[in-house]
């Protein structure tokens, strides 16, 4: 059975149980602050086991693009070495919000593995949840038990502990005990031998998990306490490569048509085939595993970067390329070439791999080709260290800083050290790394408590389109604390004009005040898990008061300004520069707008100004702004509005539309575009490779600008004497100034002409050498091209000058090859020792060397000392 048939029967088994198939959420998580990257196919329904919305439909089912390279599920170092483990995987899944519970999750899941997809039920195992002594105190999971024991002999059920039978996400949130479907495959000679039920959690890659069965019922708070759940739900998860694994008749993930394609494709391009060496297999695995990941990331709209998810990204990508290098002899970008078969392959599934396929491309690319330029540089300085080792030996902190500094990776540093017969400290490396690690968790670390509870959350919390003050109660509170933040309060209200951080747009500010007049000061706001949450320094006295709550309406109203704006600059690129262009980010505060998008090449100065002029006679024509506030997706997109990739959409959405732009947005806009003024691009620039960056400004900001430019013109024109045309004033000043350079020019030539037969005349000669040592008036190009000059003229030379510039020294030495050679000498350590005398340093090569310093008075002694080195 084909992989693309296995998925569709899942979706269809539970299609024909009543629960609505739903697409995949991204892969890379915007409003969760606990989380970068989704883990698990629960993640998008959170909101819902929480309780801090209301699913449209209470059975769901889908296949979810979930990555696990960080946090509490954390697979990247297992990947590529066994055949199991993948950084970005399809987790199927099924789940019952508060609907159904154990019982048909358990049977049906059976009936789907053995009645569907005709798994012999003798290969199965199941676990059940056997309790914990520790806090928790938590019983024997008997329901599940006793559903089991209707439908799978009790010698194949299994008694897990905490570790393996209590699902959690994170270190707070929902959670619950699990029944986990395991499998065996080995072969009849092997079952044997030793019976299936002695592998299961035992990391034996033919006998592994398939599927979770997670009851959801508690939820874990910041106190590390479990409190039951107002409701009962259902999380599943199913490993989609493990089940494609089974359903193929394979004994590797990697042997599935899932990966077959990928691997044929590297042993083409790299001419090594799959099966050779244990070491070369690896690599292939990791690069199969890790380009899949870096693609669903990069068409999500995470470009690789150093810092949070894109530097994850990052690494994954090094990790693959490293793999490469070393063991498939890959010097030359390739990883990017897979992305066509990838997306040709997955890309029914997963549409945006086939429209941003060139993206994908472009930035893989461009990272490969920056990553081999630092590995070459990394084996140089690995070389230097190790001809600077006396002992054989590298220690932890000079490995880290290769690996730190210049990203070299550390085991790539053992491996060449092992290799060449050096030892590398790990332990002293471990230590650095564990000291950065600290370092970085300790700054980003943020402590939640649990909610203090005082009033509901109303349907449709937000009224911030139409109100910016509304009367309103504290719905919950909570305290945070972050290193880098302090202490704060996190307020949710049960009605809120407060627009929270989203769509690129930056959360409101502003105050509650209290009725009898307290005013508390919101000083962002954000949405988490759907919740909207107001940050304050302060709680109020008396939360449970009425509260007025009043937006800052200045700065709602430059932010609405640059959001129009930003709408009306992406139609304005698309219509000049064409359709090719896609958002790829977008930042609007108050002060300005950022718009990332894809593009090929420099956006040049004519197209800005045409973009200029576009965006401003929009805003001229006083377009109104028509709003549609819950539109179905596809209604939306039949009228021509643009989404875009990696944003979660519901099946409601709004549409924003001024003329003939029309955007799905949920950000906050301008009523009409003659509210914005003006619009200024400030800045053009490259973000990654086809990614282009356009900064810019309107209204307020704007004038102020030209306000700006206007005194900077005034001033330059007093400069030039209030001159009636600056511009031809200056252009002669250039004309004039370019002029008197070659004057210059010429009189120096002419100096050094002088002072050469002058000098020739001084030089002495002392043991054989030709020799002088004295001050000139010359800057150092002068001095070098005399040198040059001189040395050409005269044999066994040896020059030795000193000038002083603007209160600075400058030393520098000349001498003949032929004396380098027959008397060892070296010009670079004759400065350097010279350097002392007038307090500076400097270095060269043997036959020419320059030092500077700070201390002219020490030119002469300098000099006098010259003679020592030839004598
Ligand atoms: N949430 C469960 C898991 O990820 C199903 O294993």
């Amino acid at each position: 059975m084909k992989s693309q048939d296995i998925r569709k029967q899942f979706l269809e088994f539970f299609k024909s149980k009543s629960h609505s198939i739903v697409p995949s959420a991204p892969m890379v998580i915007k409003d969760d602050p606990t989380l970068m990257f989704t883990n698990a196919g629960m993640n998008q329904f959170k909101e819902f086991f929480l309780g801090n919305s209301v699913p449209k439909s209470n059975r769901v089912t889908d296949t979810q693009k979930c990555l696990r390279v960080s946090g509490k599920h954390n697979d990247l170092e297992e990947v590529g070495h066994d055949t199991y483990h993948h950084t970005m995987f399809e987790m199927l899944g099924n789940w019952s919000f508060g609907d159904y519970f154990k019982e048909e999750a358990i049977n049906w899941a059976w009936e789907l593995l053995t009645g569907v997809y005709k798994i012999d039920p003798d290969n199965l195992y199941v676990s059940v949840f056997e309790g914990s002594e520790d806090r928790d105190k938590l019983g024997l999971d008997t329901e599940a038990l006793q559903l089991w024991k209707k439908i799978v002999p009790e010698e194949r059920i299994i008694y897990g502990n905490k570790k393996d039978n209590f699902w959690e996400m994170g270190d707070q949130g929902p959670c619950g005990p699990c029944s986990e479907i395991h499998i065996d495959i080995r072969s009849e000679e092997e079952k044997a031998k030793v019976p299936g039920r002695d592998l299961v959690n035992m990391d034996h890659p033919q006998v592994v998990e398939i599927w979770n069965l997670v009851f959801m019922q508690y939820n874990r708070k910041a106190n590390g306490e479990l409190e039951e759940l107002p409701a009962k739900h259902i999380d599943t998860g199913m490993g989609f490569e493990r089940l494609c694994m089974v359903l193929q008749n394979k004994k590797s993930n990697y042997d599935t048509d899932v990966f077959t394609p990928l691997i044929a494709e590297i042993e083409k391009i790299t001419g090594q085939a799959y099966g050779r060496s244990e070491d070369s297999n690896v690599a292939m695995r990791v690069i199969a595993d890790h380009v899949r990941a870096v693609a669903f990331s990069i068409a999500d709209g995470q470009l690789p970067s150093n810092t949070g998810a894109g530097y994850v990204i990052r690494r994954i990508l090094r990790r693959a390329i490293r793999y490469g290098f070393t063991f498939l002899n890959t010097k030359e970008p390739f990883i990017y070439k897979l992305v066509a078969l990838l997306s040709k392959q997955m890309g029914a599934t997963f549409q945006e791999l086939k429209s941003q396929q060139s993206l994908m491309e472009n930035v893989i690319r461009e990272e490969e080709a920056s990553f081999l330029r630092t590995l070459d540089q990394g084996l140089v300085l690995l070389e230097n260290l190790m001809k600077a080792s006396e002992d054989r030996k590298i220690s932890g902190d000079k490995a880290f800083e290769l690996y730190d500094t210049f990203g070299f990776p550390i085991d790539l540093t053992a491996l060449i050290l092992r290799e060449k017969g050096f030892t590398l400290d790990e332990k002293g490396f471990e230590a650095e790394l564990k000291k950065q690690k600290d370092r970085s968790r300790a700054a980003t670390q943020v402590t939640a408590g649990d909610w203090n509870e005082i009033n509901q959350v109303e349907a449709d919390a937000f009224v911030g389109y139409d109100q910016l003050e509304a009367e309103v109660k504290i719905a919950k509170f909570r305290k945070v604390e972050s290193k880098k933040k302090g202490e704060m309060f996190q307020v949710v209200l049960n009605k809120t004009p407060f627009y929270p951080e989203g769509g690129g747009q930056v959360g409101d500010r502003g105050i509650i005040m209290s009725s009898d007049g307290e005013v508390i000061d919101i000083i962002d706001t954000r949405k988490e898990n759907n919740l909207i949450v107001h940050f304050t320094k302060e709680l109020p006295k008396n939360t449970a008061s009425d509260f007025k709550a009043i937006v800052n309406k200045t700065e709602r109203a430059k932010t609405a300004s640059n959001h129009t704006a930003t709408h009306l600059l992406h139609q304005a690129l698309r219509e000049i520069l064409g359709n090719h262009v896609e958002q790829k980010g977008s930042m609007v505060q108050s002060g300005y707008l950022r718009f990332d998008f894809s593009h090929f090449s420099k956006v040049t100065s004519e197209e800005l100004e045409k973009v200029e002029k576009f965006v401003n006679a929009r805003i001229r024509e006083q377009i109104g702004l028509e709003e549609q506030r819950n539109i179905s997706f596809q209604e939306a997109l039949d009228q021509g509005a643009i989404a875009l990739f990696g944003e979660k959409y519901g099946d409601s959405v709004r549409a924003i539309r001024f003329g003939e732009s029309m955007e799905l947005c949920g950000g906050t806009h301008v009523p009409n575009t003659a509210d914005i003024w003006y619009f200024k691009i400030t800045g053009e620039s490259a973000v990654a490779s086809g990614i282009r960056r356009i900064e810019a400004i309107t209204g307020e900001a704007a004038m102020h600008y030209f306000e700006n430019q206007t005194e900077i013109l005034d001033e330059i024109k007093s400069g030039l004497k209030n001159s009636k045309d600056p511009v031809k004033a200056i252009n002669t000043l250039q004309e004039e100034n370019a002029a008197l350079k070659k004057q210059v020019e010429g009189l120096l030539k002419d100096k050094a002409k002088n002072l050469k037969s002058e000098f020739r005349q001084e030089i002495k000669n002392i043991n054989g050498v030709n020799y002088l040592a004295k001050k000139v008036d010359l800057d150092a190009a002068g001095i070098k091209d005399l040198s040059f000059q001189l040395g050409e003229e005269l044999d066994d030379l040896f020059l030795l000058f000193g000038t002083e510039q603007n209160g600075k020294a400058l030393l520098s030495c000349f001498i003949s090859k032929e004396l380098v050679q027959q008397r060892d000498l070296n010009a670079g350590q004759i400065v350097r020792e010279l350097g002392k005398f007038i307090q500076g340093g400097g270095g060269g090569q043997p036959f020419f060397a320059t030092a500077g310093g700070k201390k002219p008075e020490g030119l002469n002694e300098a000099l006098q000392k010259g003679e020592s080195f030839i004598k």
